[in-house]
């Protein structure tokens, strides 16, 4: 593990000579936006929940108005939040690089805002809720959701066809990962010259094992982490940073003369 001063030759080295990059984030890209991390304490209503407990369809049989009114906390922190230098810096390595797979854990649309395109949403995404029972898309109201600061229990809507729960279009835990994005991500990780997984604590699977897929694809993999986790010493190199940071100067060392 290195304390970052340069970028490390081998990064610039081999994203120089890539044709297939694959990028892997989870909600530390996000943290430097102010949308808290699955692991940090929750606040508010939540505090004292943790978020593996709201994010299961037993929770919202259970208390549905919690479960709807903590996504809508969520969904309004992420539409008032705004795109960070990570986000810039991985829709620009897109651009350089022949083949760019991005493949996010995060259910928040910021990728898309930083301008990358045709991203693997793996964990679903905030802003397309869908009935429980008919599985029909709901419109959501425009605008930013009016809440308290700590958050407020919330009615989910009612599907206008069926008139079942309308629930968040997140991946619940238990639950599959959408077929088309999976597949697609375990693809790209099979094929990719050049692997990163930055943002995240590579615990929850499957999403974590598609590093392996890549270690296993001999791809040079590079993890972007203020932490440890157990790619530490599995990955080709693994920094200690903040993404914010450490992704626009690799960006920067690796293109700077293009
Ligand atoms: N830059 C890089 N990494 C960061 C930053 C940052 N600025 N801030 C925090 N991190 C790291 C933390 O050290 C932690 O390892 O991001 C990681 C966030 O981990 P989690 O909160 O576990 O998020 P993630 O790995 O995305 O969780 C995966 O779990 O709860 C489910 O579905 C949910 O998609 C989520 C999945």
């Amino acid at each position: 593990m290195s304390g970052l001063v340069t970028v490390d030759a081998r990064i610039v080295g081999a994203l120089r000579e890539a044709r297939r990059v694959v990028i892997l984030t989870g909600a530390g890209v996000s943290a430097e936006s102010g949308v808290p991390t699955f692991r940090d304490q929750q606040t508010g209503l939540w505090k004292t929940f943790d978020a593996a407990e709201l994010a299961t369809p037993s929770a919202f049989r259970r208390d549905p108005s919690l479960v709807w009114g903590w996504y809508e906390w969520r969904r309004a922190t992420v539409l008032a939040a705004r795109p960070n230098a990570a986000h810039r810096a991985i829709a620009a390595m897109s651009e350089f690089v022949p083949h760019c797979t991005l493949i996010t854990q995060n259910v928040d649309d910021l990728h898309e805002r930083a301008g990358s395109v045709g991203v693997l949403h793996l964990h679903g995404e905030l802003s397309r809720p869908y009935c429980e029972a008919c599985r029909r898309s709901y419109v959501l109201p425009e605008g930013i959701p009016d809440l308290p600061p700590g958050g407020a229990r919330i009615e989910p809507p009612r599907c206008d066809a069926c008139g079942a729960m309308i629930r968040p279009g997140v991946v619940w835990f238990g639950e599959n990962l959408p077929d088309v994005a999976w597949r697609s991500a375990c693809e790209a990780a099979n094929r990719c010259d050049m692997f990163f997984c930055c943002g995240t604590s590579s615990v929850v699977q499957p999403a974590a094992s598609l590093t392996d897929l890549a270690i296993a694809a001999r791809a040079t993999t590079v993890q972007i982490n203020p932490n440890a986790t157990g790619y530490d010493d599995s990955v080709t190199v693994a920094i200690q940073g903040l993404a914010g940071i450490v992704l626009p100067r690799i960006v920067a060392e690796t293109w700077k003369s293009a």
